[in-house]
Formats: structure tokens, C-alpha cells, sequence
């Protein structure tokens, strides 16, 4: 069966980084220095990893965010475009862009450290407005910049009659208002653990993931590395899609893959259920490369996942 959407709009309001990336066979301990392996540069930040990641599938995305007065702001604008992302919403303030030095170790299991630069500044009035003028059918946040702005910015989605998708990344404790404007919440597992206050969640354990989910008034999926992602239906039961068995080199971004491919699904007409199938194979594959969005499928590479998902195979 074809998409119902195969072009939605897409607003993501959130971050962009430049991601230097180190993989090492090990990573030093305090007052330790290591030798890597191999460094490489490469655009990140989740949000503009979400953008991409849904228009290599096809959806119209405009990012919303915020760059610095540094080296870095010209190549991630160059790139925003390349990659078919509109970035007429994303302003240029004084200082430096977001960085985000990353270690990577062989397998496959990364450490990040994220210092938000330009993107602490982004307006939470200009956030809105953006997402009035661009009367999306989906609006993604995270946590990388202000949740006053995203929680705008959700707000303005609302006027427009656009589905909200917040990705609780990095782990944060969540502003109210927030929370109150969310459709989707999709944590990785630790982030789930953090926000239900769950101290040894069990990813194999359905009750706490149903527990929570009674809690909140979002839809809830939370996505389990290896073990794929979890659901929570309408009529409270979990549903589980299992990952791609594949070996892991670099899981940096899988998680914004997963994200940017679910927004897409949604956008594009597909149920939960579809949705998150696409999420977990766009996922799933670029943990087989390296880098962040270096590593997500190619346009064609990505119409070929979705053929495979609607197929069923
Ligand atoms: O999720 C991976 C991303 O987290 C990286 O691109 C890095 O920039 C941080 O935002």
C-alpha cells in the first residue's frame, strides 16, 4: 500500500551541532590520556539530525533553531541544504554554535558531551512564529534547547492543528507546560527511567512502560537500543518491535534516526504501529555506519526502508 503522504511537512525546533567525533579502542579514565583511533567532523545536534533523517525519506522539513557568528554556522546552513532542509528559520546570533565532542568505542557504544552554544539563545516568540507561517502536520522538539521555546513552539502547533513529537533528550527533569503540549513522547530507555522515576527499569517489563503511560496525557513510545522500541496502544496494552539484528559500529544518532523516521511515518499517514516499524529500520541501519548524520540512509537507500516496511518484509 503507498503512503497516504509520501511528502508531509515537517517542522523541527531544536538543535544543530557540529559533532567531533573520536573513536578509540578504550575511553581514558580521570587524569588519563588515551590514543584514538580515528577522528572525524560531521553535522549533528538532534534536532538537525531529526530533520535530516526525515527528509532523506522524503517530507518537506524546515528546521528552526539557532547558529553562532563561528566557522561552524556557514557549513551547517550549507549543509541544511544539501540535505533539502529549508533553513530560512534558523537565526544566526553572537558566539558559538553548538559542539558536541563524542567518543565512540568499538562497539559501537558512544559518551556525549553537548555544549548548546547558539542554541540556548533561539526565541521562543520566533520559535512560534515559524511554526504558525509553516502550518506543518508534525512539529518535533527535544531538549536541547530551551524547553520554554519548544513548549511555544508546541503551543503554536496546537493553533495550527499540528501533531507534536518530543524526544526528552538529553534526560531533564520536564517543564509542565511542556509535557501538557505533547502528542508523542518518545525517551530512550534511561530517559524513561528518569522521567517515570523508575530506579531499576526492566526493558523487558511491560508494567512500568503501561504505568507511565497512564500518567501522562501523550501517546508514549520508548525506544530500547537493541531490543527495539515499545509502544503503548490507545487501550493501554505494549506493543514491541523487535530491531533489525545487525552489528553495531557507531550507535551516535540512532536514536534521532528513529525519530525523524516516525515523524515522517506519522506525517505520511502511516498507524503507530507503522510508524515505529519505520523508526526501527531507519535505526537499525545507520548503526551499521559511521558518524551521525553521515551515517542515516541515503534518499535512495531510505525509499527502499519504506518500500520494505509497507511490504511487510
Ligand atoms: O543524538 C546524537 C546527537 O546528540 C549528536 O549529533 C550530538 O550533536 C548530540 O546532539
Amino acid at each position: 500500500m503507498p503512503l497516504q503522504k509520501p511528502e508531509p511537512v515537517i517542522a523541527v525546533v531544536g538543535s544543530l551541532n557540529i559533532d567531533l567525533i573520536a573513536y578509540t579502542a578504550r575511553v581514558p579514565g580521570a587524569g588519563e590520556t588515551v590514543i584514538g583511533d580515528r577522528f572525524v567532523m560531521g553535522f549533528g545536534g538532534k534536532g538537525a539530525n531529526q530533520a535530516v533523517m526525515a527528509a532523506r525519506l522524503g517530507a518537506h522539513v524546515s528546521m528552526v533553531g539557532a547558529l553562532g557568528d563561528d566557522v561552524y554556522a556557514g557549513m551547517t546552513v550549507d549543509n541544511l541544504i544539501a540535505q533539502r532542509v529549508d533553513a530560512a528559520h534558523v537565526a544566526r546570533v553572537a558566539g558559538s554554535s553548538g559542539v558536541a565532542p563524542i567518543w565512540v568505542e568499538p562497539d559501537g557504544t558512544n559518551r556525549i558531551i553537548v555544549v548548546p552554544g547558539a542554541n540556548d539563545e533561539v526565541d521562543p516568540a520566533v520559535a512560534a512564529g515559524a511554526v504558525r507561517a509553516l502550518r506543518p502536520a508534525v512539529v518535533i522538539g527535544q531538549l536541547e534547547i530551551p524547553q520554554a521555546v519548544t513548549a511555544a513552539a508546541f503551543r503554536a502547533a496546537r493553533e495550527v492543528g499540528a501533531a507534536t513529537i518530543l524526544n526528552p533528550a538529553p534526560a531533564a527533569a520536564l517543564d509542565p507546560d511542556l509535557l501538557a503540549g505533547a502528542d508523542w513522547l518518545i525517551p530512550n530507555e534511561t530517559e524513561f527511567a528518569i522521567l517515570a522515576g523508575v530506579e531499576a527499569f526492566d526493558p523487558v517489563d511491560d508494567s512500568a512502560l503501561a504505568a507511565f503511560a497512564r500518567r501522562i496525557r501523550a501517546r508514549f513510545v520508548v525506544t530500547l537500543g537493541s531490543r527495539g522500541a515499545a509502544v503503548v496502544t490507545t487501550s493501554g496494552s505494549v506493543e514491541r518491535v523487535p530491531a533489525i539484528p545487525v552489528k553495531p559500529v557507531d550507535t551516535t544518532g540512532a536514536g534521532d534516526a528513529f525519530v525523524g523516521a516516525f515523524a515522517f511515518g506519522l506525517a505520511a499517514g502511516l498507524d503507530e504501529l507503522g510508524a515505529v516499524r519505520l523508526g526501527i529500520a531507519c535505526a537499525s541501519d545507520s548503526v551499521t555506519r559511521l558518524g551521525t548524520q553521515s551515517s542515516f540512509a541515503s534518499r535512495d537507500g531510505a525509499a527502499a526502508i519504506v518500500a520494505r516496511v509497507l511490504g511487510g518484509a
